[in-house]
């Protein structure tokens, strides 16, 4: 952000996604001078209309294509000179991952593989120039589950993945630590808790109470709803990704949290409170009444909760918005979004959600 500061090239992988698309918007706000890529397969969770508007702008472009095509990613780094990937391309979602794990060790590992391997042919044919930076994105879930007076996950946590998603991205993570490890080539990896906010998919926990609120459908709260997660407002995490890029330390890991535990039921509770207060035309109110308590899913990590202390005190990096701020941004944005979210609900989708809720006794 200072004048004298040197313009990056950047690729971020999975900016039509959630997060990916926030960083995106991030990135071109706070960097205009930039050159920006968003590279994106566009699966069922990746939308072109999310990042529309950044297409008009003449140093950013839009690619359609696979992680795991060499010649692609080969030709991307060398057209558009890159020296920076912001990687968040990834299949995401535990419930796909149960369904069908080969998708996520295909995109998460093998993905992330082709990439490293791409980065470095640039890295080095470049004479390995040290503000080349690759960081590679990732999530709590990888070390496993906390009971609950257990104290929260640190960089040195061992890593306990539990399901196919989280050891997709295990592997993954293992992968860019090797590539520093052993080429010495600039990779840096962020562990973050569960993240909400704008363009967050339908079938992630946040997006499906509100819209089914709205729909005046059951809110499935799977087992006993106590499960915990620490929430993190997406833009907070932006922001931590933009510091790790810029002042983080090669070769090093950082946890990003928003210190804000909540167990399921009370998200919830909180959710249902909120949109009684700010829709006009529910279908079921009090919405409470949805709450439809169902199986739970298997291998259901209990709690996660993230140490951000290493981000805050040798980066600077802390969360600015509270959940309370941030379920209210949030409730709100659907609200005002429905044009961004009504058509998700594809025959598609549809199939899916019969699929893991059929089994689990929900109305569909
Ligand atoms: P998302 O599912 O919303 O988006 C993923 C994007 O990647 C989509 O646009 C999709 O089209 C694209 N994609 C998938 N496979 C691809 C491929 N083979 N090639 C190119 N693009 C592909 O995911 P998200 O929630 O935005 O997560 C982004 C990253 O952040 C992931 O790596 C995830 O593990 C990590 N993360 C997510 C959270 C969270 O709470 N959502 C928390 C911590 C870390
Ligand atoms: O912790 C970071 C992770 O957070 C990311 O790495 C993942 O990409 C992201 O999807 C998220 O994983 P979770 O499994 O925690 O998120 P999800 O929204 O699927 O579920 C949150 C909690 O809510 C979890 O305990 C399961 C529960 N849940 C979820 C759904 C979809 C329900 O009770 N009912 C539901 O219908």
């Amino acid at each position: 952000m200072t004048d004298s500061r040197k313009p990056r090239h950047i690729l971020i992988t999975g900016g039509a996604g959630f997060i990916g698309s926030n960083f995106a918007y991030h990135w071109c706000n706070n960097y205009p001078g930039d050159r920006v890529i968003v590279l994106d397969a566009l699966t069922y969770a990746g939308n072109r209309q999310t990042i529309a508007p950044l297409e008009g702008k003449a140093h950013f472009k839009f690619v359609q294509g696979d992680i795991c095509d060499r010649a692609l990613i080969d030709q991307l780094l060398e057209a558009e000179s890159i020296d920076t990937i912001a990687h968040l391309a990834a299949e995401s979602h535990v419930d796909r991952s149960i369904l069908g794990p080969g998708a996520f060790v295909q995109t998460n590992v093998v993905g992330t593989f082709t990439l490293l391997e791409a980065f470095r042919q640039r890295w080095q044919q470049q004479n390995q120039p040290a503000d080349y930076r690759f960081l590679h994105v990732s999530t709590d879930e990888v070390y496993g589950s906390l009971e609950f007076d257990d104290p929260p996950f640190t960089e040195t946590t061992p890593y306990t993945p539990n399901s196919p998603y989280s050891a997709s991205k295990a592997g993954s993570d293992h992968l860019a630590r090797a590539y520093y490890h052993t080429y010495g080539m600039p990779t840096l990896i962020t562990n973050c808790s569960n993240n909400y906010g704008p363009y967050h998919f339908p079938e992630k926990l946040i997006p499906l109470m509100c819209i089914n609120i709205l729909l005046g459908k059951p809110l499935p709260v799977y087992g006993d709803g106590q499960n915990i997660r620490d929430w993190l407002y997406v833009k907070d995490h932006c922001r931590a990704l933009d510091t790790v890029i810029n002042k983080g330390t090669p070769g090093e890991t950082y946890n990003v949290g928003g210190n804000n535990e909540v167990k399921n039921i009370d998200l919830v509770g909180l959710l249902c409170k909120l949109m009684d207060e700010l829709a006009s035309d529910l279908p079921v109110s009090p919405s409470e009444q949805l709450i439809t308590f169902v199986k739970d899913r298997p291998g259901h990590d209990r709690r996660y909760a993230i140490d951000a202390t290493k981000i805050k005190t040798e980066l600077g990096w802390t969360p600015q918005v509270t959940v309370e701020q941030g379920l209210r941004l949030t409730v709100e944005w659907y609200l005002q979004n429905r044009d961004w979210w009504q058509p998700l609900l594809s025959p598609e989708y549809q199939q899916y959600y019969q699929e893991v809720y059929a089994k689990r006794s929900v109305p569909v």
